[in-house]
């Protein structure tokens, strides 16, 4: 399976792939490529430093949103990937991409959704708000994209407990360590190895 990574931030959820790939819980997988819309995204760092073509494609450099998409589409298409990875990618999907590419972009949300999902609801936010409510599970969700914002078939989904005195950055770390650094790759592990996704 043929895959590009498409990130905004830290990566981490990029390093599970690679060290998911490294370590055989994901076969039959090759990362083609990562994309970013952030120039200073640690995640194209991690690509460089594991030999993985690493791509900037920024809002800044063009004059309208919609030459964005289109530059976005047209580099992803370039690549010729099988799938297309969103991990901790916070710029909506276009949506003739959504188009050609229908059942095959897969995204990392960091909720039990529909729970503290959709616009606004990204990074550190999602958990202030899981916090804020008071829930005493939260959790990460691996969902197909569709036109919505985190409204896709879900894929996997595993609960990760709130603890007493969790600040958002705890919750945060604990629901990718003990759930979406496990739900991603395992995602792409199921869709690499099957028949038809
Ligand atoms: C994090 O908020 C994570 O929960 C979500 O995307 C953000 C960045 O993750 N999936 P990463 O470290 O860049 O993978």
């Amino acid at each position: 399976l043929r895959i590009a990574v498409m990130v905004s931030g830290g990566g981490t959820n990029l390093q599970a792939i690679i060290d998911g790939i490294k370590d055989k819980t994901i076969t039959n997988t090759e990362i083609a490529a990562v994309i970013s819309n952030n120039a200073d995204a640690y995640a194209l760092t991690r690509a460089k430093d594991n030999g993985i073509e690493a791509i900037c494609v920024s809002p800044k450099s063009y004059e309208t949103r919609d030459e964005f998409n289109k530059a976005l589409l047209e580099k992803v298409n370039s690549l010729n990937v099988d799938l297309v990875v969103l991990a901790g990618f916070l710029v909506k999907i276009p949506e003739e991409m959504v188009h050609q590419y229908s059942h095959r972009i897969i995204n990392i949300h960091p909720s039990l959704i529909p729970s503290f999902c959709g616009v606004g609801f990204y990074g550190l936010h999602v958990h202030e708000a899981a916090l804020a409510k008071g829930v005493k599970v939260t959790g990460a969700t691996v969902h197909y994209v569709d036109e919505g914002m985190d409204t896709g078939e879900i894929i996997f989904q595993k609960a990760v407990e709130v603890k007493e005195g969790d600040t958002p950055e705890i919750l945060q770390k604990r629901v990718m360590e003990e759930a979406e650094w496990k739900l991603l790759p395992a995602a792409i592990n199921m869709i690499a190895n099957k028949e038809r996704n």
